[in-house]
């Protein structure tokens, strides 16, 4: 089964935000495009609107003017639903509720040919329950933009349980055709992105909730030393707590209010109140001419140690080693593996953030994972009050002798960046293992769909097969929810090879 004909007509119908954003990417990439809208005069608002786009891409050297031209040609707007009779595609894009949703595709059904494919841009509704008003839902499909759809590649291509393999297929290299990157994945609550994202909201909200560091420290630490293009606190004020928010509810109640996607008490006091960010003015932070930009915590310097101890195997801390030889403090290397630690001159302990808390050793400091600790511009270190202010300081001295600010948090097991990575991680391999997609689009689509550095997969390899089973397992002890146990999907993948060269 192949993309659709370019010839083919393809409808859009809902003209909002999305619609618009989807009607254009079918358009530029050279079908015949009809629009409808339910309030009159919107679909010839939005053809207008998609017009007033194109021009700018030819201002932009992004589209020739004659390419515009018959752009403009192709596209038109309708009166009535009546009018999309010939179409080969109709992508709904309206409200986001089931029974708007239903009765519209109801109306289409009795209209269009049988081999139209039918698809809905929903973002939350069961694609299985919207298809269940169809006489035959097998032609009717997911097809989830991002927005803004021209300019996002990523399309998730849902197939509900009563999708055809061909219709599925059908949705998947036409959005492909159109220039887009699709995925397959299953109806799940979420999708790929919206289900496995959740942890990179709530453990931000978490540590701030337990008090151990504000937003603006928050956010340095996951861009500067997780690598994530923007924090939580600001990417949210960005999407909207509200909208964000109603994510994470619509997540959490489909799943029957799992533990592990339990909303944020701070964000529902945040939307309750208004401050929904920046389309209001304020959200975790103030806009505005006169509004200040609260910065990290960044510690005063501090002396560097003379030297240090590895013990033991620093797992994926282990590229630090060569960066402080290259400060010129010494190394010297433990040959008894006992620990994963760097021990200070003073006896302290420096060890990689592993779901422990500091009060448990006494007279240590975690410091957090990075993407690359040679990239990162700044290192998250949480100690306790049984830490030596010694410690600390040859702690924070080390760090910003291999060129590094430091962050000094509260005690929290997993830091920032690590217990985020490694939910992260769990929730990707229990997607897997539930049939939600494959591991390589799971890694596409959180690489794409919210810009990580790195898919959930490729982190997993880099950090080793173990790192994040072990962490959560920590965490799960320290926080018996249920919010942190690990899947047995991954501990199977942590642990079940092994078990079984052991297995007589
Ligand atoms: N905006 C996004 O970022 C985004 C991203 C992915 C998916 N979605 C999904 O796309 C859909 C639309 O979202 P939006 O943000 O574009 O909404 P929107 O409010 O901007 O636009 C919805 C449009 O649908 C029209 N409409 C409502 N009921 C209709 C009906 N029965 N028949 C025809 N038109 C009708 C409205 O008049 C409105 O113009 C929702 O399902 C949403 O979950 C939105």
């Amino acid at each position: 089964m192949t993309a659709l004909d370019l010839a083919d007509p393809v409808a859009v119908v809902g003209t909002g935000t999305i619609g618009q954003g989807i009607a254009q990417v079918a358009l530029v990439a050279g079908h015949p495009v009809r629009l409808y809208d339910a309030v009159p005069g919107r679909a010839q608002a939005a053809a207008e609107a998609i017009g007033a786009r194109l021009d700018r891409l030819v201002e932009k050297d992004r589209l020739t003017g004659a390419d515009r031209d018959a752009a403009r040609t192709r596209l038109s707007p309708a009166e009535s639903l009546a009018e999309l009779a010939d179409s080969h595609l109709v992508v709904e894009a309206v409200l986001e509720r089931l029974d708007v949703k239903q009765q519209l595709l109801r109306e289409l059904e009795e209209i269009v040919t049988d081999d139209c494919l039918l698809a809905t841009n929903t973002s939350s509704l069961s694609v299985t329950a919207i298809g269940g008003a169809l006489r035959n839902p097998g032609r009717f499909v997911g097809l989830h933009f991002f927005n803004p759809a021209p300019l996002l590649p990523l399309v998730e291509v849902v197939s509900g349980f009563a999708t055809d393999v061909t219709s599925a297929t059908r949705a998947y290299e036409t959005a492909r055709a159109w220039g887009k990157t699709p995925v397959a994945c299953a109806d799940t609550p979420g999708f790929i992105v919206n289900r496995i994202a959740r942890p990179f909201y709530a453990e931000a909200f978490a540590v701030y909730e337990a008090q151990a560091a504000d937003p603006a420290t928050i956010d340095a630490v996951l861009r500067e030393s997780g690598g994530f293009k923007m924090g939580a606190f600001e990417l949210t004020d960005l999407i909207g707590q509200d909208v964000n928010e109603s994510v994470t509810r619509s997540v959490w109640e489909a799943f029957f209010q799992d533990v592990r996607f339990t909303p944020s008490l701070a964000q529902r006091r945040l939307v309750e109140s208004g401050r929904h960010g920046r389309k209001t003015g304020r959200g975790w932070y103030a806009y505005g001419d006169d509004a200040e930009r609260p910065e990290p915590h960044t510690a005063e310097k501090a002396q560097p140690p003379a030297y240090v101890v590895a013990e033991g195997d620093l797992g994926p801390a282990a590229e630090l080693l060569p960066l402080i030889r290259e400060a010129s403090i010494q190394v010297r290397e433990d040959e008894e593996d006992n620990g994963t630690r760097l021990v200070l001159p003073g006896g302290g302990q420096l060890a990689l953030a592993d779901g422990q808390t500091s009060v448990e050793f006494r007279d240590v400091v975690y410091f957090d994972l990075a993407l690359d600790y040679r990239k990162a511009t700044r290192i998250a270190l949480s100690a306790s009050q049984d830490t030596r202010p010694g410690t600390l300081a040859e702690a924070i001295g080390l760090f910003q002798a291999l060129g590094k600010d430091v962050s000094v948090i509260g005690d929290v097991p997993g830091s920032i960046v690590a217990r985020t990575v490694a939910r992260i991680i769990d929730l990707a391999h229990d997607a897997v293992t539930k049939g939600v997609a494959t591991e390589e689009d799971i890694d596409t689509a959180m690489r794409l769909g919210v810009n990580y550095p790195l898919g959930p997969f490729e982190w997993s390899r880099k950090l080793g097969k173990t790192w994040a089973h072990d962490l959560l397992e920590e965490l799960h002890l320290r926080d018996p929810s249920g919010r942190y146990a690990p899947s047995l999907a991954l501990y199977r993948h942590a642990y079940a090879s092994d078990k079984r060269e052991g297995t007589p």
